[in-house]
């Protein structure tokens, strides 16, 4: 696919990079009458983030309302909507309340009629080490869909490696013949991926980038090439690249005009082929045991100090 880059929504670009309020966008997309097979999006979660200006917890639902049904206004019949999120963190040391925002959203998907498909557990192994509560090492992306049997789901492109291909049925008719997909298996609703820190080769000046591979993944199961994707909060442009790399079109809105230019820079190294980045299904790194950082400190071995 030829990368087009307009700063407009227009038919012929093949990435929108649109600078200003979500709204804005997603209104310019809805009066050219395009239609997105997929909205994937990670929305601001009203922390205080550099990016954010922190408001009341109901404000924030009411602009989160206005942006789900903007969304759905322009979803494909076959369409899905995905919103990752974590939680708001209400007060400090042991005042801290969590709401977790995939739980106040879910109604207002429902309310407009769509349908929870999954909700897919993010998992990855670092963040803030909490002192008085169980550190966070998890957040959730809701996948809905209209409500239709009709929706795009292609199986194949995203399934994983089994952990035992050689398992052969035991009874049937199918007995002592490989029982699982030459394939692979479904990657299931828990999602092992390393969160974008600062090891991580997609790492940019973006606080809290989504890795390409959680996007990559749901483009390639809830899209065909060609297809549209809206990403009305997109930072730094992780689904546009992700949606370039697979052939899929895409518009994103950021109101920051510095993540739109690095996202026009990840392009043109998608482009290249230089962009950085982790491989998709990449198995989580473990331990051998030998590296230095994985031994037991000698201050801590009794008797040693
Ligand atoms: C969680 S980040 C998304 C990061 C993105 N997934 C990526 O991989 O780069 C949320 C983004 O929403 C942007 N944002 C905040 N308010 C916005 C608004 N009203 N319209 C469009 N973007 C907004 C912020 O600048 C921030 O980059």
């Amino acid at each position: 696919m030829d990368l087009v880059i307009s700063p407009e929504y227009t038919p012929e670009a093949t990435v929108t990079l649109f600078h200003g309020d979500r709204l804005a966008l997603l209104n310019q997309i809805a009066e050219a009458g395009a239609r997105a097979e997929l909205v994937v999006t990670s929305p601001p979660y009203n922390v205080g983030k550099e990016y954010e200006r922190r408001t009341s917890f109901e404000e924030y639902k009411r602009e989160q309302e206005r942006t789900i049904e903007a969304c759905v206004g322009i979803l494909s019949p076959t369409g899905s909507i995905c919103w990752q999120v974590g939680h708001f963190i209400e007060g400090s040391g042991r005042e801290k309340e969590a709401y977790p925002l995939d739980l106040v959203l879910y109604p207002v998907f429902k309310e407009l009629g769509l349908k929870l498909k999954n909700r897919i557990a993010w998992h990855f192994g670092h963040g803030l080490h909490e002192t008085f509560r169980f550190s966070g090492r998890h957040e959730t992306i809701l996948w809905f869909t209209r409500d239709t049997p009709d929706y795009t789901f292609n199986l194949d492109p995203v399934r994983v490696p089994q952990k035992y291909p050689g398992k052969r049925a035991f009874r049937g008719p199918r007995k002592g013949r490989p029982s699982g997909n030459p394939l692979g298996k479904n990657p299931s609703d828990v999602w092992s991926m390393p969160n974008v820190k600062a090891n991580h080769p997609e790492k940019t000046e973006h606080p809290c980038q989504f890795p390409v591979g959680l996007v990559e993944r749901l483009i390639l199961a809830l899209t065909n090439e060609g297809d549209l994707v809206v990403d009305p909060y997109v930072g730094v442009g992780t689904t546009a690249v992700a949606s370039y790399l697979r052939n899929r079109r895409s518009a994103g809105a950021d109101t920051e005009q510095g993540y739109l230019q690095i996202a026009r820079g990840r392009l043109e190294q998608a482009k290249r082929g230089t962009l950085p980045r982790r491989p998709l299904n990449k198995p989580v790194y473990r331990p051998t045991g030998n590296e230095k950082a994985a031994q037991i400190p000698m201050e801590w071995v009794e008797g040693q100090s």
